[in-house]
């Protein structure tokens, strides 16, 4: 990692606001080269910026956190994604397989402590990856969430110590949705059958129309975020 200093500097001392999504990738390549990376978890908004990402002729290296408890849906998807991208997502997996974590912790942990599970099988492996990068693409926008509102377009993420860039983070969900309708992206059909939000099986349920689009996510727990992206 270059000097933090420096880039702690840089970042302050730019308005970031009135960038546009394409801006802040095209600066992110330029800044940063290869050590940029997009995290996806092949939602709408993942796909998206993949789309624009390679649109504006950059080749994103992608990476996702492989749970191991994805809906089959998103597996196949990112095969659709590799094929029409030309691109090959890292998958990111945690130090313990599903079966390791069931003798350790007890079956289904995330029952009974979604942190926890979280804790082991995202925010550690996310940490390991990050620890090689200098700066990371994430697909947050404000209208997602209460905890999201104040999200900025780039910002130093204490948490990972790396930057990290939000280029839709100004868009509403309608303009996601046009965005990859009209440039025939491939999504989850999970989208379709009222999963606004899409993570882990045992941790996602559909919503009706006019919920909380979010309120499928742990539903049950008071929990809104898995730690990726702050509490
Ligand atoms: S979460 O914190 O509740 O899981 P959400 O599903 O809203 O997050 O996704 C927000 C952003 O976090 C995504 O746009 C993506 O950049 C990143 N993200 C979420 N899940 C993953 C994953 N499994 N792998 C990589 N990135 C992810
Ligand atoms: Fe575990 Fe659920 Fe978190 Fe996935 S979302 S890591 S299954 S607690």
């Amino acid at each position: 990692m270059e000097n933090l200093l420096e880039i702690r500097r840089e970042l302050a001392s730019r308005d970031w606001e009135p960038m546009t999504a394409r801006e802040a990738i095209a600066w992110g390549h330029e800044r940063f080269g290869d050590r940029l990376v997009f995290a996806s978890s092949f939602s709408l908004e993942d796909v998206l910026l993949i789309d624009l990402a390679c649109a504006a002729g950059i080749r994103p290296r992608v990476f996702y956190l492989d749970t191991g408890v994805l809906f089959p849906q998103t597996y196949e998807l990112i095969g659709r994604i590799a094929e029409r991208y030309g691109l090959e997502p890292e998958r990111v997996l945690p130090l313990l397989t599903l079966e390791e974590q069931a003798a350790e912790y007890g079956e289904k942990l995330w029952v009974r402590s979604p942190d926890q599970c979280c804790g082991i099988r995202k925010v550690e492996p996310l940490r390991r990856y990050l620890a090689g990068q200098e700066a990371w693409v994430t697909g947050i926008h404000r209208d997602q969430s209460p905890t999201r509102a104040n999200a900025p377009r780039v910002t130093f993420d204490e948490a990972f110590g790396l930057v990290k860039l939000n280029p839709i983070v100004d868009w509403t969900m309608q303009d996601v949705r046009r965005y990859v309708a009209a440039n025939d992206v491939p999504y989850n059909p999970l989208h379709d059958q009222g999963y606004p939000s899409i993570g882990c099986v045992p941790c996602t349920r559909a919503v009706k129309p006019g919920e909380d689009p979010r309120g499928g996510r742990w539903a049950g727990f008071e929990k809104t975020e898995c730690g990726l992206h702050g509490h």
